[in-house]
């Protein structure tokens, strides 16, 4: 591990770590600890992105539910230290859902937002991820989409558009008017992605044939509860990151954010307190670094049933009654 960037009379016993094994440049750091701690040992402006999902207090196998506020002060604890680690040039992605109590909602960005603003944070992006399968509600309606807070530390920061464009819906397009008038109006390498993210969403439409819960059928699936898509950091790490950088997430979980850095020659950090995840994690890293992990490649297309398919037609049962009979 590299002295610059690590305080290294800090007790590294349970880090495991992986030097210059991928893409020449790749240092892979993950190790099992609490965040808090574990970035309290990293340099100041030494990370260029810092992406994760944190707990949502909800009570998943591994949190202790609190108070919404008493969660909200111990993740300022942390963001005031990732502020601290972040390159002036970096960027923090917050991936967040919604903290349920006796069935009210309170969306968790909402209530992170002023947490970052007060850290001296500016927001660019707030993105809608959204994906087509999940529980089923029956007092609210289902949710569907995840948020993803991108805020960076100053207006001098790395977005390299023209690594996630994605291919125009229309690319013969031309000016009709104008001085331009015959000329194509797009860009050869593809549009903006937008802030609206849901090509994800084939991820659990795949699994669909087969078994009821989707989620389990996913490529990428490993017994962690709320994993995340490598896909969905990958573009943030295209875009927000170049070559060699070091990418961070103090809520690692099983590697996926460290996964999706390593694929692109940037260094990923990470940090998880269970260790049954972080074991996971480090064998995700070794099939990666041998060629054998599975992800869904990032921009594969969507996947749209044409309406032939048995599991999309009306069961008979259904089609022989009346709506009525099912209220
Ligand atoms: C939503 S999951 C992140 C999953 C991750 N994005 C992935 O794809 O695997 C949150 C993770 O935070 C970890 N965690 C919770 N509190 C922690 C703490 N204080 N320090 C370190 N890790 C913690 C949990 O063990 C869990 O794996």
């Amino acid at each position: 591990m590299s002295d610059t960037l690590f305080n290294i009379e800090d007790n590294q016993e349970s880090s495991m770590v992986f030097l210059n094994q991928y893409a020449d440049n790749a240092d892979i750091v993950l190790e099992c600890n609490d965040s808090v701690e574990f970035t309290k040992k990293l340099q100041t402006d030494s990370i260029q992105l810092i992406i994760t999902s944190p707990p949502y207090n909800i009570g998943k196998s591994y949190e202790t539910r609190v108070s919404i506020q008493e969660y909200l002060d111990t993740q300022a604890d942390l963001i005031n230290e990732l502020v601290r680690v972040l390159n002036p040039h970096g960027s923090i992605c917050w991936q967040v859902g919604n903290f349920v109590d006796k069935g009210e909602v309170f969306p968790l960005d909402i209530y992170y937002y002023p947490i970052f603003k007060e850290a001296g944070l500016k927001l660019r992006n707030r993105i809608i991820w959204y994906f087509g399968h999940g529980l089923h509600a029956s007092k609210r309606f289902s949710g569907r989409y995840e948020s993803l807070l991108w805020f960076t530390k100053s207006d001098d920061y790395v977005f390299n558009l023209d690594d996630v464009r994605v291919p125009a819906k229309y690319p013969n397009k031309r000016h009709f008017k104008g001085d331009k008038i015959g000329a194509l109006s797009g860009n050869p390498l593809g549009k903006n992605p937008s802030d609206f993210w849901g090509q994800l969403e084939t991820d659990f439409d795949i699994g669909m044939w087969d078994i009821p819960n989707v989620k389990s059928n996913h490529i990428e699936k490993t017994k962690h509860p709320c994993q995340y898509p490598v896909e969905l950091v990958e573009r943030c790490v295209l875009a927000m990151t170049n070559e060699n950088d070091i990418v961070y997430d103090p809520y690692a979980g099983v590697a996926s954010s460290l996964i999706a850095a390593a694929k692109h020659g940037r260094k990923g950090f990470g940090v998880d307190r269970d260790n049954d995840y972080i074991e996971i994690g480090t064998d995700r890293i070794h099939k990666l670094l041998n060629g054998t992990l599975q992800t869904r490649p990032i921009g594969k297309p969507v996947y749209e049933p044409t309406g032939k398919e048995k599991i999309t037609q009306i069961p008979i049962e259904w089609a022989q009654n009346e709506r009525s009979a099912y209220k």
